[in-house]
């Protein structure tokens, strides 16, 4: 038996904001990141549809990029101080991630970070609040995923949460509070979107409610992404709706080990200042991934659907994944995304010789391979790499060298 679960409702277009007027309930938290959203004016938006619908509001500012288990501790305590029954989480994925950590906190304050990254293992929430949210970048859609992402600092592991119980109730795909992405957080965004509509299409937990979400996103993001990147709004409303359609896919048809491999790189190397951001690893990684998963005959063929999709040409499936491979590689040159880890140089560009040296990134790698092995996102890819295969993938990464094995 396989699950397929979404938020009950998903509103969307211009101006789907003002949904928040129509929120029922006596108590609201807005859990926000930094200063975008207050910025540019939705935050106060927000508070007045949701006091216009007679509740309370509390704020919790300042949930930083890739947020903490700190972060996520604090804000459960004020949670659990102010008591809302509606937690409305808006922002990029870093805020709308924290804010679901802190919710199973909320309903369940003995649970520990351990027992949150039980997979699947999340007690039945909405005993005290249900959870609305609205996306500001164009890439997690942790508005209809059952995931969130906290990083351990302390260990510099990234901890993917998931259970269905932290899938939304109500998602608000308003495409104008992603009208002011600057074109690094496009790019990003962007990329991480495309990684989790191609890992989902090929995921061994694929099924036929998963595949045209995954197949839709794919070809809208191959039209839309490079637009929106330069600046065409209209593209960029299109981008809102494809990465919450590669969100639906990915939810229930799981990723695959380019996700691994960000999630376990991602804030490994930070005391070299190289913080690599989620968006950027996928998007040097997933070329790699590709002609790695591609050896097993399932997944190939399904590339090459990819392709065919994409209208890519091909003669055969090898020839396909040939060009599935080239044409992401030239979507990270027109977004200035570096190809591999050691061009990563600063601001995420590329550059000769990136943060991470070379002697680090090798005295690291066994360790690297072994946490990515064991991430959650390992289990539904198309082939299990072993502690060598793993390696040298990870090697490809660093070096941008050819995936033969
Ligand atoms: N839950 C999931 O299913 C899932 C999936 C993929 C990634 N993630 C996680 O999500 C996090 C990344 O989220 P993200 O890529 O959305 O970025 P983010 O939330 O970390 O935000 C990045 C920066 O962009 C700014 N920002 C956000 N929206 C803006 C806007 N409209 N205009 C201007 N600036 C804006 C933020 O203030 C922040 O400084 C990572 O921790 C990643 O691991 C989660
Ligand atoms: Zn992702």
């Amino acid at each position: 038996m396989a699950r397929f679960t979404l938020p009950r409702d998903v509103y969307h277009g211009k101006g789907s904001l003002e949904t928040l007027k129509t929120l029922k309930g006596k108590k609201a938290v807005i859990v926000v990141g930094g200063s975008a959203m207050k910025r540019n004016g939705f935050l106060q938006k927000a508070e007045d549809y949701l006091k216009e619908a007679g509740l309370e509001v509390l704020l919790i500012e300042g949930v930083e990029p890739d947020p903490s288990v700190t972060t996520v501790m604090n804000g459960a305590a004020k949670m659990l101080e102010f008591e809302p029954d509606w937690i409305v989480a808006m922002g990029g994925g870093s805020p709308i991630d924290a804010a679901k950590a802190m919710w199973i906190k909320y309903e369940y304050p003995d649970c520990t970070f351990e027992d949150m990254c039980k997979v699947f293992g999340i007690p039945e929430l909405r005993k005290k609040a249900h959870f609305c949210a609205i996306p500001s970048t164009s890439g997690t859609a942790t508005e209809v995923t059952a995931f969130s992402v906290i990083t351990d600092y302390d260990k510099g592991i990234k901890y993917p949460l998931a259970d269905f119980e932290i899938t939304p109730d109500i998602a608000i795909v308003d495409p104008e509070l992603a009208e002011t992405m600057p074109q690094k957080l496009v790019a990003h965004t962007g990329m991480d979107a495309m990684t989790h509509a191609i890992e989902a299409y090929v995921s061994t937990a694929n099924t036929d409610y998963t595949d045209p979400l995954a197949i839709h996103a794919i070809e809208m993001i191959m039209k839309e992404l490079i637009p929106s990147y330069n600046g065409d709004m209209e593209a960029r409303a299109k981008m809102h709706n494809a990465q919450c359609l590669a969100g639906m896919a990915f939810s229930n048809a799981l990723l695959g080990i380019v996700h691994s491999m960000a999630h376990k790189t991602g804030a490994i190397f930070q005391d070299y200042g190289a913080h690599i951001i989620h968006g950027a690893a996928n998007a040097m990684y997933l070329p790699k991934v590709i002609a790695f998963n591609a050896k097993d005959e399932t997944a190939k063929k399904r590339y090459g659907v990819i392709a065919d999709y994409m209208g890519l040409g091909g003669a055969d499936d090898d020839e396909k994944v040939t060009l599935l491979i080239q044409y992401l590689r030239r979507m990270n040159d027109d977004l200035n995304i570096p190809q591999c880890i050691k061009n990563y140089g600063a601001d995420s560009y590329p550059c000769e010789q990136g943060f991470v040296p070379e002697e680090v990134f090798l005295e690291r790698l066994p360790s690297i391979a072994e946490n990515a092995i064991a991430d959650a996102c390992t289990g539904s890819n198309p082939r299990i790499p072993t502690q060598e295969e793993m390696e040298k993938l990870l090697k490809c990464c660093y070096y941008d060298l050819e995936v033969d094995f």
